[in-house]
């Protein structure tokens, strides 16, 4: 395996900056698909409701038994083939879950040793919709800052797990399943046209808990707890929030709405991400809506659409991609990423 400083030693004089670039995406939804005609025989809901308020049509449960490590090793192995790498090539692995298999030890370190990996630091965080921002973020820094090469970020989540299946309010909106991404160092320029992460911004706001937690966990009741939202609020500031972060990575890279190809934001409802589209002046077509077949996975949803995009061949080498979440916390972000 080829080392940071080795990477750093071996770059040109020229070479201003170090970049993570992707190598590869991969990713994977439990077998079961859950269709709101089956939901609307266990709770007082219709397809036509849930269509129209969140654009969700279907979703993927895990079996029982099936864990979120299971599901994130899965999603793992498809973006390491993805970038022809093994997982001898990882020193830095990041999960990005609220639904770990335990309270401790971290999924990360379970996914670490599914994947054969004994070398390099596995570690969960947790943002909960806005995790997979907060991990590229993460791998970013380590990339970026030499101490580390080559990095498995996952968003994967087991959500049907911590929902309430009375409660028509949640348990219709959410579904399980996990996307990876394979950052690597490489070299940069230090402008916007270099590929890779070209830039991150991340929020968060303790005041707006009540809007949308789990009413359980370890140090308070000592059970798992269930999902409870006030959807209506986190709506009312979920537009305002993504697009105030988005407008900072467009301006501290110098880009414009123009310059990004493509929108992949956090699939929670389609009606938010039409409308953070429309208020930022991004066209329909450059956004990347998978919500309708998946549900919202949490922090999988951005990992599961991306990989998705660049499957069937939108996103290609080179393109602007915009991801973006908000979710419990509140805790949101955005980055712009090269491909
Ligand atoms: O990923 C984390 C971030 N989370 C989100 O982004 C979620 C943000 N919020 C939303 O997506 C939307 O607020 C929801 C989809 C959750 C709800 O849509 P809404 O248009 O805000 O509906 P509402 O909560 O205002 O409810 C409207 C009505 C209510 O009935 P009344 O009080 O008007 O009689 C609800 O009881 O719809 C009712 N309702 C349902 N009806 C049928 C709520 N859930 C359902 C349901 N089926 N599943």
């Amino acid at each position: 395996m080829t080392s940071s400083s080795e990477i750093v030693e071996n770059m040109s004089s020229e070479t201003k900056v170090i970049r993570s670039r992707v190598a590869g995406v991969g990713c994977y939804l439990p077998e079961r698909i859950v269709t709101n005609a089956e939901l609307e025989k266990s709770v007082d809901t219709s397809d036509d409701w849930i269509v129209q308020r969140t654009g969700i049509r279907q979703r993927h449960i895990a079996a029982e038994g099936e864990t979120t490590s299971q599901l994130g090793t899965k999603a793992a192995q498809a973006a390491l083939k993805a970038a022809g790498l093994t997982a001898d090539d990882i020193d830095l692995l990041i999960v990005a879950t609220s639904t770990p298999d335990y309270t401790f030890p971290a999924t990360a370190t379970q996914i670490q040793h599914a994947l054969g990996m004994s070398h390099g630091v596995a570690f969960d965080l947790q943002a909960v919709c806005s995790g997979f921002v907060f991990a590229v973020a993460t791998a970013d820094k380590f990339i970026t800052s030499g101490s580390h090469h080559r990095a498995l970020v996952i968003g994967a989540e087991t959500f049907s797990r911590l929902l309430d299946w009375e409660d028509r309010t949640t348990c219709v909106l959410f579904g399980d399943g996990a996307g990876a991404m394979v950052l690597e160092a490489g070299e940069g320029e230090g402008t916007s046209a270099d590929r890779g992460v070209l830039t991150t911004h991340l929020r968060s706001d303790g005041a707006h808990r009540a809007k949308l937690y789990v009413d359980g966990g370890p140090s308070t009741t000592g059970t798992t707890g269930h999902l409870r939202m006030q959807g209506r609020d986190v709506y009312r500031f979920a537009v305002g929030m993504v697009t105030d972060v988005m407008r900072d990575a467009f301006e501290a890279t110098g880009t414009t709405v123009e310059d990004m190809k493509w929108f992949v934001p956090h699939q929670a409802n389609r009606r938010i991400i039409e409308s953070s589209a429309e208020k930022m002046g991004i066209a329909p077509e450059k956004v990347v809506v998978t919500v309708d077949r998946h549900g919202n996975t949490s922090a999988a949803s951005i990992p599961l659409a991306l990989c998705v995009a660049v499957a069937d061949g939108r996103i290609k080498e080179g393109d602007l991609v915009m991801i973006e979440a908000i979710g419990g916390g509140f805790a949101w972000g955005a980055a712009l990423i090269r491909w």
